[in-house]
């Protein structure tokens, strides 16, 4: 059983980094399945779990599994409400859209009903447009959030080789905005305007499980964790590095390969 590895990340002195290392990318998916399936469950009776997902591919191999049994079978789907945590700015059924490939992979084989997701809107006039109809719906689903600003039971992110995370892109002016909760950037692959939520929103969350895959992360997961563990080396050219909730706690699942540039003390067997 793997255990949190104790570190000094900017959740406070002592506040663990915690990083599972995985098999495979197979084995990488049941977990974040099992993690998500985790956190719904541990949740009160009646009351709704909001989880914020991301795009690419490794979250979508993630969502694949939680919608396929076991997990299936067991997860709370009348008490979730999906979210999403960035879009491209495509038409709607675009294949470059994340919202077209959440409904394939979870929507459309799992039983989550009709009020259970709710994502940004890419038919509307531009991103700006559906960044503030966005932000609109969420500040109205969470009226009581302190500060107003929502509080995410969990946010699924994946890690750009370059280190963004969501659509916060190196250098990207969304990394700045203090105030908006959804912004808009422009870069990554495919290089297309994206509408994201914001480093405000995605560190008021609870939870966030950062899902890397693949020898190619094994460099920018590295720095990530160190980041994580040192504020000091956190920095807008590392995007990802800069999520680090403040009354919440950050999780790394990675399969073997993208962990292979990390010490020992800063993983845990999966
Ligand atoms: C997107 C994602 C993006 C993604 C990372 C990791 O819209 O592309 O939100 O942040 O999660 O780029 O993607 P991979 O797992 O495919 O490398």
């Amino acid at each position: 059983m793997a255990h949190a590895v104790k570190g000094s990340g900017s959740r406070g002195e002592g506040d663990p980094v915690r990083v599972f290392v995985l098999s495979s990318p197979g084995e990488l998916a049941r977990a974040a399945a099992g993690r998500l399936w985790g956190i719904a469950k541990e949740m009160p009776e009646g009351r709704t779990v909001h989880i914020a997902l991301s795009g690419g591919e490794t979250p979508r191999r993630a969502y694949g599994t939680l919608a396929a049994d076991p997990y299936r079978a067991r997860f709370p789907w009348g008490r979730v409400r999906f979210w999403q945590v960035d879009e491209r700015f495509v038409p709607p059924g675009d294949p470059r859209s994340n919202r077209r490939m959440i409904e394939e992979t979870l929507l459309s084989r799992a039983p989550v009903p009709e009020e259970g997701f709710r994502g940004v809107d890419t038919a509307l006039p531009g991103p700006d447009e559906a960044a503030r109809e966005y932000e609109a719906v969420l500040r109205r689903a969470f009226p009581d959030a302190p500060g107003g600003i929502p509080r995410f039971d969990a946010v699924v992110l994946g890690v750009g080789k370059d280190g963004h995370t969501a659509s916060l892109f190196p250098g990207s002016g969304a990394l700045s905005s203090a105030r908006e909760l959804v912004g808009t950037s422009t870069g990554g692959d495919p290089p297309v305007s994206r509408v994201t939520m914001t480093l405000s929103l995605l560190n008021a969350a609870s939870r966030i499980v950062f899902l890397v895959q693949g020898g190619g992360k094994a460099r920018v997961l590295h720095d990530v964790i160190a980041a994580a563990r040192d504020p000091a080396l956190r920095s807008p050219a590392l995007p990802a590095s800069l999520v680090a909730p403040r009354r919440g706690s950050a999780l790394f699942l990675a399969d073997a390969e993208a962990a292979r540039l990390l010490p020992p003390e800063w993983r845990t067997a999966g």
